[in-house]
């Protein structure tokens, strides 16, 4: 066999899977593990959710309705647009992929920050776009260094708002003034992958800047039902956009690329406001919690804009994150993000919030970090 892949993709270094929880339990010699590293929705799928898709697997012969019709309505009814202006992706992920396949070509450039959402370089590299990777200043987005590093050849700018991992949030202000600043030919994409934890007042108004777009960038936003709503596993996501953005992506994406089960158990996600609402709460009420018993413990803990928060454990975090492991508590070091004494963890529910201050508590003075 001789295999003739461009470099490019060769090059490509592969997302980070992880291992199952089931693998990583038999390896460690643990059971009951608790998963506070992938900002999933810890207190389950919308059982709403959950009872429409039990009530349509008779229904799988048939191929899903290849406009997601009704999930659009929904969703242009609930981010108060037009459905027109929604592309649904299998994830937000996929809607990632959709712009950089309509708007990149080899050689055009693309401006992301480090760290943040890895998966939009994955795509740049696979179009044969050229990543211009620009370092947070002090855990935020470095707004002006982005502007400077625009060129006649960038095509898109991916801010993560809030930022993954530093859980930051760009101001309106900040923005607004950024956004005067650069070419119209660009396309700032907003990944708002979870914008519903942070409070109304502090959000970007989108719908404001997809209507009035004269003399600065489009704004694309990206939404996704894996945070909030529990269904990371289910794989929905949607960008809202000017209507021309979206009728370009529409010609990249396959027919039939929300599945059925997702059509159906996003649409009745969208309609148990009070899974989402207790999701708010509770993962607030954990957030501060959390934060609180980490501080007593001598460890640095970041504020958050989110479900998510780092941690400065003031020792190597991947010692640490081994250490939690045998102790059945799965966090994320974040030494390969370049920052080798802090972990990020999810809120959990109350249980897991207690188990992982035990845990942490207990590795700490193990390790003789604090
Ligand atoms: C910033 C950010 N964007 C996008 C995603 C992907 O979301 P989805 O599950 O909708 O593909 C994630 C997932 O962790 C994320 O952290």
């Amino acid at each position: 066999m001789k295999l003739l892949a461009p470099d490019n993709i060769a090059e490509i270094v592969p997302y980070p899977p992880g291992k199952p929880q089931d693998e990583l339990e038999r390896e460690y010699g643990i059971t009951e593990s608790i998963k506070l590293a992938s900002n999933e929705n810890p207190f389950g799928p919308s059982p709403k959710a959950v009872e429409a898709i039990r009530k349509m697997l008779t229904g799988l012969h048939r191929y899903p309705d290849g406009s997601s019709y009704y999930l659009t309505q929904a969703i242009a009814h609930w981010v108060d647009a037009t459905p027109e202006q929604i592309v649904l992706g299998n994830g937000s992920n996929e809607v990632i992929e959709f712009l950089v396949k309509a708007f990149v070509q080899p050689g055009d450039e693309v401006i992301t920050s480090h760290p943040s959402f890895l998966m939009y370089q994955k795509f740049v590299q696979i179009r044969g776009g050229r990543n211009t990777v620009i370092n947070l200043r002090q855990f935020d987005h470095d707004l002006d260094a982005i502007v400077e590093a625009t060129t006649k050849r960038t095509r898109l700018i991916f801010l993560d708002n809030p930022n993954n991992p530093c859980a930051t949030l760009i101001s309106r202000d900040k923005f607004m003034n950024f956004l005067k600043r650069l070419p119209e030919t660009v396309i700032v994409v907003l990944d708002e992958a979870y914008i519903d934890f942070v409070d109304q007042e502090k959000r970007i108004d989108i719908n404001s800047l997809i209507r009035d777009n004269v003399g600065i960038p489009a704004v694309v936003s990206l939404r996704t039902f894996s945070k909030a709503f529990g269904l990371a596993g289910l794989r929905v996501g949607f960008g809202i956009m000017h209507l021309d953005i979206a009728s370009l992506l529409h010609r990249v994406r396959q027919p039939f690329n929300i599945n059925l089960p997702a059509q159906i158990g996003a649409l009745a996600a969208l309609d148990d406001q009070e899974h989402y609402d207790r999701t708010m709460k509770l993962t607030k009420e954990g957030l501060v919690w959390l934060t609180e018993k980490v501080k007593a413990l001598g460890c640095k803990a970041y504020s958050s804009h989110t479900n998510f928060f780092l941690i400065d454990v003031q020792g190597d975090a991947t010692t640490l994150y081994e250490s939690m492991l045998y102790k059945g508590v799965i966090v994320r070091s974040m030494k390969a993000y370049g920052f080798p004494n802090y972990i990020r963890i999810t809120i959990g529910t109350n249980d897991e919030n207690k188990r992982f201050i035990k845990a942490l508590k207990d590795s700490l003075t193990e390790l003789g970090y604090v």
